[in-house]
């Protein structure tokens, strides 16, 4: 049975860096080094042994850490083959869907366009984890940068059909303002009424509203909902298909 751990540390002003560790072996690799000095100073205290870096994107709040992480730890740095130009000191180039193994676990890469043009998560299929990067945030999902609205929708359903229990962790703190857009465009969503009170609770003991999961995302997240009728008909847009109200959600939200 496989047993890994995951540590969230803070970095930068908003920014999730990931440590996933087996306590026994210590053996750790970290998803997203926002900047290298609180990791490393969470792996000092955990007493791992780095082994790993793996990149979501190469956005510099996400890579930021990469080379002084290496040099401390003379650890590997994973990520997408077709992004590796600007990935900072990749050693391990993956292909998509491709599986690498950590432990006893099977990490597989899957290409998520959008938000960039190179951007991957990865779906830790024992454990049932999803480090998404900047494709999905709770209650939300990424800007789109280097893509088209139809590359980042078909990027979010990607996470949408992984296993119901799949926790999701993503490289923002972004909830509290998710929820304000959610709030106004899904008022009928009761479920959301709930999410609301324990998204509240946590950030005012200053506490991570993540990780997620996909169920969850899937009752609140109004990206994840644009099958949904009522949010058709609060945005007089209804019979229209699925894709065209995550496009219209998506551009309301660029200027909420
Ligand atoms: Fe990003």
């Amino acid at each position: 049975m496989s047993s890994l751990q995951v540590k969230l540390v803070k970095c930068l002003s908003d920014n999730y860096s990931y440590i996933i560790y087996n306590p026994i072996s210590k053996n750790a690799l970290v998803v997203d080094p926002a900047e290298a000095e609180p990791i490393s100073k969470e792996i000092d205290i955990l007493g791992l042994k780095l082994n790993f870096i793996l990149i979501t994107h190469h956005h510099q709040d996400h890579i930021g850490g990469n080379i002084d992480l290496k040099n401390l730890y003379q650890c590997k740095i994973i990520g997408y083959e077709e992004d590796a130009s600007r990935i900072n000191g990749i050693d391990i180039k993956l292909k998509n869907r491709e599986i690498y193994r950590f432990e006893d676990e099977e990490i597989e890469i899957n290409f998520a366009p959008g938000h960039t043009s190179g951007h991957v998560f990865y779906f830790f299929k024992k454990n049932k984890f999803a480090f998404v990067g900047d494709i999905v945030f709770s209650l939300g999902c990424g800007r789109i940068f280097e893509g088209n609205s139809s590359q980042m929708f078909n990027s979010v359903m990607q996470i949408k059909s992984l296993p119901d229990e799949t926790k999701i962790f993503c490289g923002h703190e972004y909830t509290e303002n998710n929820l304000k857009f959610c709030l106004a465009f899904d008022k009928q969503n009761n479920d959301l009424k709930d999410k609301a009170l324990e998204i509240k609770n946590l950030r005012k003991k200053g506490l991570p509203t993540i990780p997620t999961d996909v169920l969850s995302e899937k009752k609140n997240n109004i990206f994840f909902r644009c099958d949904n009728p009522e949010i058709s008909t609060n945005l007089e847009m209804r019979g229209e298909t699925p894709e065209k109200i995550f496009e219209k959600l998506r551009e309301l939200k660029d200027n909420f």
